[in-house]
This record gives C-alpha cells, structure tokens and sequence, in this order.
C-alpha cells in the first residue's frame, strides 16, 4: 500500500476518510437527534456531488485508501449512486464502505456490488419492533431487519451497530449475539457519546465498555477475543462455534485513539482530525473561492499537522455548549 502524506505529529497515519454525504435522515434515534430534527444544512450549504468527488481524488492523492460514506442517512441523498460510481474509479481508492441505518440500502445492493461496494455497517439497536420504535422513532424493525439477510444472502460483509443503554435495549445484547450462531456478521456494541442535538443535559448512558463485556461474561463461558486490525474501532469476540463474531467499541472511553487513522468530512465541507474535535476547516468554501488542488492540499496537510493527541484533547478544544448531532458531524 502507498504510504500515505497525511502523517500527524504522534507519527499515525491516515489513510481512512470518512465523508458524510448528507446530515438528513430518516430517522430520529434518541442518541443522534431530537424527534424535531436539527437544523439541517441548506441546499445550498451542501457540497455537490462534484464537490465531493474533487475533494476525494485531493484526499486520495495524499494518500487516503479507504473512505467510508456516512451521513445522517446517506441513501436519502439524491443522486447517491451515480456519485458512488464515480467514487469507485478515483485513483488510490482501494475501498469504499457504507454506514446506513439500513431502510434504503438494500434496494440498491445489486448496484452497490457491481460497484465494488461489499461491506456495509448497519444501525440496529434493538430485535424487538417495539423497542425499535422507540428508539428509531420509526416503525421500521421490519424492513431493516429483513433487508440484512438480504444483504447478507447477496454476499455482502454486514456489521450491525447497537449503542448501548438502560431502559432502552439492555434485553436484546445477549439475542444479538446468539443471531451470530448462524449467520455469519458481526453485531458491535457501542457505548453512547453526547452527540445528540441537545443542549448537554441529556443523561448519557452509563453501558461502557467494561460494562457491556462484564454483562456478556455472565452469560457466556467460551467467549474468544479476536485479533482485529490495527486500526479497529472494535474490540472483537467469538463464541466458540457461532458462525459470526460480536466487538465493543468504546467510543466514549476512547482507548483506540492511539492508532486512529481517521480523518471526517462533513457534508457541508467541514473537516475535522478527530470526533470529538471542532473543524478544523471548512474544503467547501475553499472551493467556493476558487482554491487551487495545491491550496487545497496545503490545507489539509496542515490541519493533521495540528491533528491533538487523542479524543479527550480534542474535545477540550470545543467550547460549544450544544452537542453537535452525529448527524452533522457525519459518523
Ligand atoms: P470500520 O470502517 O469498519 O472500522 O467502521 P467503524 O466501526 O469505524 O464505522 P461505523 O460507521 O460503523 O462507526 C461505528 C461507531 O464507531 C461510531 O458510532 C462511533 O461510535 C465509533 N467511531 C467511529 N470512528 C470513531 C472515531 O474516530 N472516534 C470515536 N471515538 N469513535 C468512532
Ligand atoms: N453515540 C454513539 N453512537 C452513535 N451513533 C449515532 N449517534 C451516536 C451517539 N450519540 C452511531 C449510529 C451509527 C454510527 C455511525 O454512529 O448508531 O451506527
Ligand atoms: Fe439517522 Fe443514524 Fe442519526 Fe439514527 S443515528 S437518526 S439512523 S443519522
């Protein structure tokens, strides 16, 4: 693999771009958004499709491989497809992952695989239709869940994404990990992070990592950690003999900052080094006003070059009271 330019000054280097095509969704998950929405970014504030793709080939030049599309909903995005076809065939890009809360994907799978496109996380917190609504403020169990077998069936590589919390899903841990007796995906418990839309006061949930792992523990002898990537958000599991594999990521605890080989794109065209960090610039209205690929690039190599050491130090950086939903900061 080449080696990449965007190298920050703890020595990591990033070659994961994670680019948020729209903050709109379909959903309102409690932990992401108030059940009014945000205030969602104009027409006009969004990047275009072009947009996207200029900038993408810049990152990519500099050395990202991998870019994960995010959003809010990225699949409630007009012209999603054709964007992702032309995305497929930039230079340097070996791989392109999608993060979809799983209503609209799976229509487009056939295309999505002919693409290149074969894995794909989903958001699912609860087995339960109720619980579901609850949480999603959407009565969607249905579909989603009978859409991951699909996908799964047309060969693509499904993580499900489940955050954690009282009151809300604690009872469907150990179902999901049991749905990986069979079939052969892997469910990630994530802990909750206060990025929700609100003005701060929202109880965050208390299910951390040692929490989670503690509770599947009590219910399982033969639980085998995994060697995962380096770059791994997740702390990997197997049950001996199930077919899939579980993961915790501790988001909130933010033990995996030390090998963080991200980099974020919003869908306004605001770029950030770390989560939990403000942007650092805005790729978007540098465009706007006519930036050359070189002003671009300097821009970039910059920002990394500034890149704090971890989630905790980036996080003191931000002096906003409100809490950006993970919608806005893209995933
Ligand atoms: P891979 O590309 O498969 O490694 O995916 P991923 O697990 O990073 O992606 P996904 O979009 O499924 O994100 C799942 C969760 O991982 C997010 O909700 C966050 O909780 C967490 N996460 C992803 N990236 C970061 C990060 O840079 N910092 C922190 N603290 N959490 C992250
Ligand atoms: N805390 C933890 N995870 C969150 N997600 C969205 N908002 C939050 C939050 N506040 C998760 C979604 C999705 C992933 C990209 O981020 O469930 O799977
Ligand atoms: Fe939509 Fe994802 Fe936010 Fe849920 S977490 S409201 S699915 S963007």
């Amino acid at each position: 693999m080449k080696e990449s330019l965007l190298i920050d000054k703890y020595g990591r280097e990033l070659n994961y771009l994670r680019l948020s095509v729209t903050d709109r969704c379909n959903f309102r998950c409690y932990y992401c958004m108030p059940e009014e929405g945000i205030d969602f970014a104009s027409r006009k504030d969004l990047m275009t499709f072009d947009e996207m793709l200029q900038l993408s080939t810049i990152f990519c030049n500099l050395g990202i491989s991998k870019i994960r599309i995010t959003g809010g909903e990225p699949f409630v995005r007009n012209g999603i497809m054709p964007f992702l076809s032309k995305l497929s065939n930039v230079e340097g890009l070996q791989e392109i992952t999608v993060t979809s809360n799983g209503t609209l994907s799976n229509k487009y799978r056939a295309e999505l695989l002919d693409m290149g496109i074969r894995k794909i996380n989903i958001s699912l917190d609860s087995l339960d239709r109720h619980r579901f609504h609850h949480i999603t403020r959407r009565d969607s169990f249905n579909e989603v869940y009978a859409g991951i077998f699909q996908l799964l069936d047309a060969g693509f590589d499904v993580k499900l994404n489940c955050v954690v919390a009282n009151n809300k899903n604690i009872q469907d841990i150990i179902p999901f990990i049991e749905l990986t007796k069979n079939y052969s995906l892997s469910v990630r418990f994530l802990e909750e992070m206060p990025f929700n839309g609100s003005d701060g006061s929202q109880v965050l949930s208390d299910w951390d990592y040692k929490k989670i792992y503690e509770y599947i523990g009590q219910h399982y002898t033969d639980i085998n950690r995994l060697i995962s990537d380096a770059n791994s958000t997740s702390v990997n599991y197997k049950i001996s003999g199930y077919k899939g594999s579980f993961g915790i990521i501790p988001s909130f605890s933010r033990t995996f900052c030390g090998t963080c080989n991200r980099i974020r794109l919003s869908a306004t065209g605001e770029l950030r080094t770390c989560l939990y960090g403000p942007p650092v610039a805005n790729l978007r209205n540098l465009l706007r006003k006519g930036a050359s690929i070189v002003d671009v690039e300097h821009e970039i190599l910059a920002a990394v070059a500034q890149r704090e050491r971890d989630g905790y130090a980036a996080e003191a950086l931000s002096n906003s009271s409100v809490h950006t939903s993970m919608s806005a900061l893209g995933g």
